[in-house]
């Protein structure tokens, strides 16, 4: 007998409350935020899915494991219980530990990239980007089609253009510094890369003699769908197929508060020993010695514990199904998204679901703030408010008006997504009356974190 319900692999044994607030209460926080999710206060939301970025839920064992934290300033036992974690699914000879992902970012591309180079990605991170281009280095980004359509079925929507790539390496030789692909590919709807297009990309980068990275922040997820999807996976375990998918590349940068379990954290890994000197050099500088990284050594033994949890399978059969799970309700209530579901999140198509705001009033935006207004809960554009302004001050639209509603690892429940699920078919319902917004303030770099902003219409959702 097997039943069809898919828990929770795991039982509560901590709590933090939630707060209730009213509609008015959150109009006058909208207000005081500047139209903003990312100014408000934390207590005034209800159902926080602003980041699975160091949200999560830390287990007993992490718990147990930080009490062990060697405090030491150098060689701390906890460095190399975090080393061996590390080395086992990676297969990486340099273990660099960070603070976060864009400290190891900042930290790869501040020693092997310069003004004028260009890094091509399946999709880069805002960070990443951001890292790339303050080196005054293009980060180019190559998905396959399939990614630029939200609602076509797939099974590998994060899968790099080969072809683009071939291209890109071949007409810029010497200035290509490193290839990397994003797993799962967060800005294109957190859609997983297949193992045949990571051993491809591999294969036409060393083809050219260019590094090839993986920024790995959601390795395990990524592997949990090559498991689920690609032939000839469907009997090795997470880790057997997270150790292939290092296999084929020269180092990876990553944030463990992704798929590392963890509150904080990040590493750089690599292979080639003087990129690896002269990375660390500069880790001294700015993050600390290079057994610590700007980390507690409790921080290092909680990743060390979570990389592995995150292989875990139930783990993974769970996470992957209640993003699913709230898909289906969407599908069934035809509330346009990206289609199949992502590892980490839910992305709704806010250009399909409100095809009536033009894209420099910020559709995606509009809707996150209703999502906020009606239901406390906390999304985040990924959108032309994140990806609209150019290098060189000009604005353009991005390829797609998404909104995504990431998930927290292990934080909430079935009843948190069906609650979740009412707020979005109301959403749905007022659609055509939500309006767009504009913006009053902006910042020079990274805009989406501070500008702020009015409804163009004076309210959100008009008519009421
Ligand atoms: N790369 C990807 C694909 C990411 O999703 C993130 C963070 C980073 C790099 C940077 O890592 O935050 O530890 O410095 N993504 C978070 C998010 C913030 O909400 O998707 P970090």
């Amino acid at each position: 007998m097997t039943f069809k319900t898919i828990i929770e692999p795991f039982r509560i044994k901590t709590v933090e409350p939630i707060r209730h607030t009213t509609r008015a209460e959150r109009e006058a926080a909208l207000a005081v935020a500047g139209y903003n999710l990312f100014l408000l206060r934390a207590e005034d939301v209800l159902i926080d899915l602003l980041t699975d970025s160091g949200t999560g839920a830390m287990s007993s064992a992490q718990w147990a494991g930080m009490m062990q934290g060697d405090e030491s300033y150098a060689g701390a036992r906890s460095f190399y219980r975090f080393e061996a974690a590390v080395q086992e699914i990676t297969g990486l000879k340099h273990v660099i530990p960070t603070h976060q992902g864009r400290a190891a970012e900042r930290i790869l591309f501040g020693t092997a990239v310069n003004a004028g180079d260009i890094v091509p990605n399946n999709t880069h991170f805002d960070t990443t980007r951001a890292n790339i281009e303050a080196r005054g280095a293009v980060a180019l980004d190559i998905p396959c089609d399939e990614c630029r359509h939200p609602q076509l079925e797939a099974p590998f929507k994060g899968n790099i253009d080969l072809a683009a790539l071939e291209r890109v390496l071949a007409e810029n030789p010497g200035k290509v510094p490193l290839a990397m692909i994003t797993v799962t590919n967060n800005s294109g709807g957190g859609q997983p890369v297949s193992l045949a297009n990571i051993r491809a990309a591999s294969a036409i980068c060393r083809r050219h003699s260019v590094p090839f990275y993986l920024d790995a922040c959601r390795f395990a997820e990524n592997s949990w769908f090559i498991k689920l999807r690609e032939e000839g996976y469907a009997d090795k375990t997470p880790l057997a197929i997270a150790q292939e998918m290092f296999s084929y590349v020269d180092g990876c940068t990553m944030s463990a508060k992704k798929d590392g379990m963890a509150n904080i954290g990040g590493f750089l890994a690599l292979n080639d020993d003087s990129l690896a000197r002269g990375c660390k050099n500069l880790l001294i500088l700015t993050e600390g010695f290079p057994t610590y990284g700007g980390l507690a050594g409790y921080d290092l033994e909680a990743i060390a514990v979570g990389l592995k949890e995150a292989l875990d399978e139930d783990y993974l059969r769970y996470r992957i199904r209640s993003v699913a799970y709230l898909g289906d309700i969407c599908q069934a209530n035809g509330i346009p998204h990206v289609r199949p579901t992502g590892g980490h999140a839910l992305y709704l198509d806010a250009k399909a679901l409100l095809p009536h705001i033009p894209w420099n009033e910020y559709p995606a935006w509009a809707l996150s703030l209703v999502l906020y207004l009606e239901g406390g809960v906390r999304s985040v554009p990924i959108d032309s408010v994140m990806f609209g302004r150019q290098p060189d001050g000009s604005e353009k639209p991005a390829a797609l008006e998404l909104l995504r509603l990431a998930f927290p690892r292990r934080v909430y429940t079935q009843s948190h997504v069906d609650y979740l699920a009412e707020v979005l078919v109301l959403a749905k319902q007022l659609a055509p009356r939500i309006r767009g917004v504009k913006i009053v303030e902006e910042p020079p770099v990274l805009r989406h974190f501070t500008s702020r902003f009015a409804p163009v219409a004076g309210q959100l959702v008009v008519g009421e």
